[in-house]
């Protein structure tokens, strides 16, 4: 039998459960009054009050047997451990690269990176930087700029590959800012731009443009096992590849890796750095002492560098990938046949709704996606994440809203978490918000923070 085949109706999952975690079941009635004790905003919640968390992919993987055994053997020495080594003959083998460095997340291996090449003015284009990438870039007084192309900024057209980069946009650049660009960026797959995968053709291009000028390129590697089966998938040549054999081609391409194991390493907690000059290198072991730990654990316990070892070898298994980017198309196409405006085509790891044409009837500046981050929890318990307006957007210098280019809610899958019923479950429920949109209001700011809005900003519903 064909499991996961593409317009299949089932999602086969390709596991079976052997420890369950109880869901915390409540009613409307519970969550109205837990949502405005947390001010409306779902990350003032605990995780008790919650029944299908998808606020984040990261951190949120369900390890396997195999991980879970491997944390229990574990060395936890402070130096040379047993883990460390074969957590770096893992990546090498992955990456190509020599020098593998752990670190206790991907923002620790952007901070690490970042503050000892970057200086004050720098410039480092990417297709688009996740908001702790700029974040760590701008703290070093340098400037993160998005190059997306133009499919990528459609939220309703059909690409493969609307995680690319515009070759041409970073060209004029390299040729008229170069001498302040140190390093060219590619994440993998572009979560800001909605999950979606970069292919091999752009991979290429970037890579061939960066050393022309002389650039390192640097690739931000969350997730890059589900870019590379969607190369496998959606890119002429490469069906008869591996997804181990388009990773390693794709790391080929490029000098630096920055990497978070709370994704593709299937992993709650971790990060590596992995890189192929020598003298970098020993500069960043110095600062990695000082801020992470010693290079053979990195701010990580032994038993964290026996998961993600583990959960490398597991997460390019090919029947893992399919049942993974299935579960996000399943989804998709149940909300596509409903109308209801979600970003095609489907991404790797989460599926993102643009709440501003779900709400037509809601301002902007009403925050179309807190309405709907409120309605999902409340009849659903389901907790997604506002990433528009309160996120993303800005206020001028008299307080006008300057609003980013979409409005997106993005509901995160975790890894091998949730089953067929609770995607279905949730699906159901978004279909149902849509066919009652009319009745729904807007909010607006009660207390707004001036950085990171969406983290501990609260807000009033508006009564009609
Ligand atoms: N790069 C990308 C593309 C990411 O998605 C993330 C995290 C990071 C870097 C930072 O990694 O969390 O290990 O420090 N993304 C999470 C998310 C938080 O919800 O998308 P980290």
């Amino acid at each position: 039998m064909g499991q996961q085949n593409q317009g299949s109706s089932i999602l086969f999952e390709p596991f079976k459960i052997k420890s369950v975690e109880k869901l915390h079941l409540s009613t409307p009635k519970q969550r109205r009054l837990w949502i405005e004790e947390a001010g409306y905003n779902v990350f003032s919640l605990t995780s008790e009050q919650v029944v299908i968390d998808l606020l984040t992919d990261s951190g949120t993987a369900a390890m396997s047997d195999e991980q879970w055994s491997e944390m229990i053997k574990a060395d936890e020495s402070y130096a040379g451990s047993r883990n460390f080594l074969e957590l770096e003959k893992t990546a090498r083998e992955i990456t190509g690269m020599e020098f593998i460095l752990p670190v206790h997340q991907g923002r620790a291996a952007e901070h690490l990176l970042f503050s000892t090449i970057l200086k004050e003015g720098d410039i480092v284009p990417s297709n688009s930087h996740f908001d702790t990438t700029l974040a760590n870039i701008e703290d070093c007084g340098a400037q993160g700029i998005n190059l997306p192309t133009e499919e990528g900024t459609s939220p309703f057209l059909k690409h493969p590959f609307k995680g690319n980069m515009d070759v041409d946009k970073l060209k004029d650049l390299l040729e008229q800012k170069g001498e302040r660009i140190p390093a060219v960026m590619m994440t993998i797959t572009n979560n800001t731009g909605g999950g979606q995968p970069v292919s091999m053709k752009n991979l290429e291009a970037v890579s061939s443009l960066a050393r022309q000028y002389g650039k390192p390129l640097i690739i931000d590697a969350c997730r890059f096992a589900e870019n590379s089966y969607f190369i496998k998938k959606r890119e002429e040549g490469y069906k008869d590849y591996t997804p181990a054999e388009i990773a390693r081609k794709i790391f080929s391409l490029c000098d630096i890796v920055t990497f978070s194991g709370k994704k593709d390493a299937l992993s709650n907690i971790g990060g590596l750095l992995c890189l192929r000059d020598r003298e970098l290198v020993d500069k960043l072991k110095t600062k990695l002492i000082v801020t992470e730990g010693f290079p053979t654990y990195g701010g990580m316990a032994g038993y964290s560098l026996a998961a993600m070892n583990q959960g490398l070898k597991e997460v390019l298994d090919e029947g893992y990938l399919k049942y993974r980017l299935r579960t996000i198309e399943w989804m998709v196409e149940r909300l596509e046949a409903a109308q209801v405006p979600v970003l095609v085509p489907a991404g790797g790891h989460a599926i993102y709704i643009e709440a501003s044409k779900f709400f037509p009837h809601i301002p902007r500046e009403n925050f179309p996606g807190i309405t709907l981050t409120t309605e999902l929890y409340i009849r659903g318990g389901i907790r997604g994440c506002e990433l528009g307006t309160v996120a993303f957007g800005k206020r001028d210098k008299d307080g006008n809203h300057i609003f980013p280019p979409l409005d997106l809610v993005r509901l995160a899958v975790p890894r091998r978490v949730y089953t067929e019923a609770h995607m279905g479950y949730v699906v159901e429920c978004i279909k149902e918000i849509y066919s009652e949109r009319g009745r729904c209001n807007g909010f607006e700011f009660d207390v707004e923070y001036p950085i990171m809005r969406h983290f501990r900003s609260t807000f009033k519903p508006i009564t009609a």
